[in-house]
């Protein structure tokens, strides 16, 4: 069985007031372009999430979802990624936009985990959305295509802040870290009020 959970990009660290042990996102990047904007992006908000533990889970190898090849037929890659995901405390969801809309290769893998019928890896788990593009508008269009699914999938999703980030061209250097203290802000921003929406959002456990 080829295990597709690939890379560790980790980050840890207490932040008062919140829990002890970090809470456990998965992150789904849209694309699988060797470059990519979006996993730059993924990268650079892992180093700025209080009190969470980023890994991207990867999407590219899972076959195009046939309804008939799933259950005991299922290909091996999609119970490998099911339990990745259902091991895990939140998700979030960083993504480019193709023709105003989520890239077939995330949508997928979306599918993927939300069968067999009943047994939906999403439900209940808190995500968040982050929409990137070279363009002006941010992604604007699959951001909230992406949404649309979560709704029907039971993933209390955060609303603010909104994460439409343009000009992606310009954000990152040749080694993709983020070239500017705005989009730093931002970012470091937004995962601190994601780390709050999975406390507000999660059921109590012991810590
Ligand atoms: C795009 N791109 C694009 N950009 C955008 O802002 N709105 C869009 O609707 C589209 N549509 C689109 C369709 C297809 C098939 C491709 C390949 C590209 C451009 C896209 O934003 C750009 O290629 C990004 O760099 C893709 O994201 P990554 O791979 O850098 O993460």
């Amino acid at each position: 069985m080829t295990r597709i959970g690939l890379p560790w990009i980790s980050l840890a660290r207490s932040v008062a007031g919140m829990h002890t042990t970090p809470r456990k996102v998965a992150v789904l990047v849209g694309s699988l372009r060797a470059g990519s904007f979006s996993r730059m992006a993924a990268k650079a908000l892992a180093g700025l999430a209080p009190g969470l533990e980023l890994e991207i889970v990867e999407i590219g190898e899972l076959p195009l979802y046939n309804q008939d090849k799933d259950g005991a037929d299922a290909p091996p890659s999609y119970n490998v990624f099911r339990d990745h995901v259902k091991a895990m405390d939140a998700v979030l969801f960083v993504t480019p936009e193709y023709n105003r809309s989520l890239p077939a290769v995330l949508k997928n893998a979306i599918d993927v985990g939300s069968r067999p019928y009943g047994h939906s890896v999403w439900s209940g788990k808190p995500g968040a959305v982050m929409s990137i593009s070279p363009g002006a508008i941010g992604g604007f269009g699959a951001n909230h295509h992406l949404r649309q699914c979560l709704v029907f999938l039971n993933v209390p999703a955060m609303q603010q802040p909104e994460a439409y980030i343009g000009g992606a061209a310009t954000l990152f250097d040749a080694d993709g870290a983020l070239v500017n203290d705005g989009t730093r802000k931002f970012f470091a921003t937004f995962m601190t009020a994601f780390a709050a929406w999975i406390e507000a959002n999660t059921p109590a456990r012991s810590q």
